[in-house]
């Protein structure tokens, strides 16, 4: 009989705690189907659990305090656990490559802390994380391989696809340098995967039922693989050679940046019915002042013609987009540009923040920082205006038939939860069989955040 000591594959569980971006939701997936041969199952808690993995966004400054207190809470988790091996802790993700040596000061009791770019070696990081006494094991290297060659070909289901829809990473790290972000330093400097290995991947996730795919990359639209033919593909011709992938219904991506909004991208818009007409394209603030203190490499001039260009090509676009208030210096005038271009241009969604400094970036040392109380003020009275516009657009869709992809169960027994070709979450009552399928759904109801409907009857009937 073998013992638990003795066999290294006996059954382990692993719990992840993911923050931040979906490149993080996507990183988590491909960690557990790495330490799946190492034997390590899925836990639903930490409590249960023989490794815990945080894996962390450092973007803003509250996520990483929250590392911190997560951190706090596993620490008698780990103590208390007894048995022949001890409880692994680690951190992973943007904090660990930014902070890695003041969690190793900070919390020495940690075994392992790993950047972005490392956890392909997650294998020997755990054979060295038993051995390492009284200091965590830091890799926040940035090796010369590429992760993307060294992971597991024969991804498991946790590799991305929940239900209906995936993630595949296809670019990563950042060139840009935009003056209040992290990236280019936690993710490192920007690559692209070959082109064959992300159609194999594609297919891959297809195979596992995924009928829609979002391709991720800090600044995806940036891509630029290499093909089959040796000649480098821009985003856009990745996009054609993805919708010829049968069973593939709907191709998104993000993030994007407007600089690389090229006109091969524009035209897969206009041309590939699959890519869908919703589109993440952070603009970050109206006034150019501002914009050239970011770095952004655009004006807000150049915004608006890139979205009429991308609008020409497919009329049916909603946008939406980052924005940052209260960047050093912004002045009430260059706040009120921001919302003369929010309102020109029209957001079906959008996510906005408040300037935070962060440590080593160049608008940390900048000397006109502003107090909470202003950033909160325009904060709010953009929200404001943001959420206007998002339930607008969301009231627009009542009473109109829409294509749902049906990706998941809903929250009461009889209903699926779906999403509609821009993003929205539409709540129905329908059965189970229609999980996975694309249905056309009249919308009944339009509520700010979410939408209601009925499958068609026609579709209803032909799956009874
Ligand atoms: N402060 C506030 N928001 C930030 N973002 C990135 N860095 C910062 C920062 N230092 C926002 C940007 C970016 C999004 C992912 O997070 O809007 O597009
Ligand atoms: Fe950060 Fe700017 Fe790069 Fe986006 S484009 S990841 S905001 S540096």
């Amino acid at each position: 009989m073998t013992t638990a000591a003795t066999n290294p594959h006996r059954a382990k569980k692993l719990f992840i705690k993911t923050w931040g971006c979906q490149m993080n939701v996507y990183d988590s997936g491909r960690m557990a189907d790495i330490l799946a041969p190492l034997g390590y199952a899925m836990a639903d808690s930490p409590e249960e659990a023989d490794m815990v993995i945080l894996n962390t966004c450092h973007i803003r400054e509250k996520a990483t305090e929250k590392v911190f207190s997560d951190l706090g809470r596993l620490r008698p988790l780990k103590e208390a656990k007894t048995g022949d091996e001890p409880m692994i802790v680690a951190v992973a993700g943007c904090v660990a490559q930014a902070e890695g040596e003041e969690i190793a000061h900070r919390a020495p009791w940690v075994d392992m802390v790993f950047g972005p770019q490392t956890y392909h070696q997650l294998p020997e990081m755990v054979a060295r994380a038993h051995r390492q006494a009284g200091r965590p094991l830091v890799n926040t290297d940035f090796p010369v391989e590429s992760k993307f060659d060294h992971l597991p070909a024969e991804a498991s289901e946790s590799n991305g696809v929940q239900g209906a829809s995936a993630f595949l990473s296809v670019q990563e790290g950042c060139d840009k340098f935009c003056t209040f972000c992290v990236v280019p330093y936690t993710r490192g400097a920007e690559y692209s995967r070959d082109v064959a290995g992300i159609l194999a991947e594609a297919r891959r996730l297809v195979g596992f039922g995924a009928r829609e795919i979002t391709l991720l990359g800090q600044n995806v639209n940036a891509f630029h693989g290499d093909g089959p033919d040796g000649s480098a593909w821009g985003l856009g011709r990745l996009i054609r050679a993805l919708a010829e992938i049968d069973g593939l219904d709907r191709i998104r991506y993000t993030t994007s940046h407007p600089r690389d909004v090229d006109d091969e991208l524009v035209a897969a818009h206009r041309d590939v019915p699959q890519l869908m007409p919703f589109l993440h394209l952070p603009v970050q603030s109206g006034s150019d002042r501002i914009l050239t203190a970011m770095n952004r490499k655009h004006d807000a001039e150049a915004y608006r013609r890139i979205v009429d260009r991308l609008r020409a090509a497919r009329p049916d676009l909603a946008l939406s987009s980052d924005f940052i208030v209260g960047f050093p210096g912004e002045t009430d005038r260059d706040f009120a540009d921001t919302l003369r271009l929010v309102t020109e241009i029209g957001f079906a969604q959008a996510y906005s923040f408040k300037y935070s400094a962060r440590p080593g970036t160049p608008a940390a040392a900048l000397e006109d920082q502003l107090p909470e109380a202003v950033k909160d003020e325009r904060l709010q009275a953009l929200q404001q205006l943001l959420w206007a516009q998002q339930a607008a657009f969301n009231q627009d869709m009542a009473g109109k038939v829409v294509p749902v992809l049906l990706d998941r169960p809903g929250r009461r027994p009889g209903q699926l939860h779906g999403r509609s070709p821009w993003m929205q979450s539409v709540h129905l009552d329908a059965p189970a069989r229609l999980l996975g399928t694309i249905q056309p759904v009249r919308i009944t109801e339009a509520k700010p955040l979410s939408l209601t409907g009925t499958v068609m009857p026609a579709a209803a009937e032909e799956a009874a």
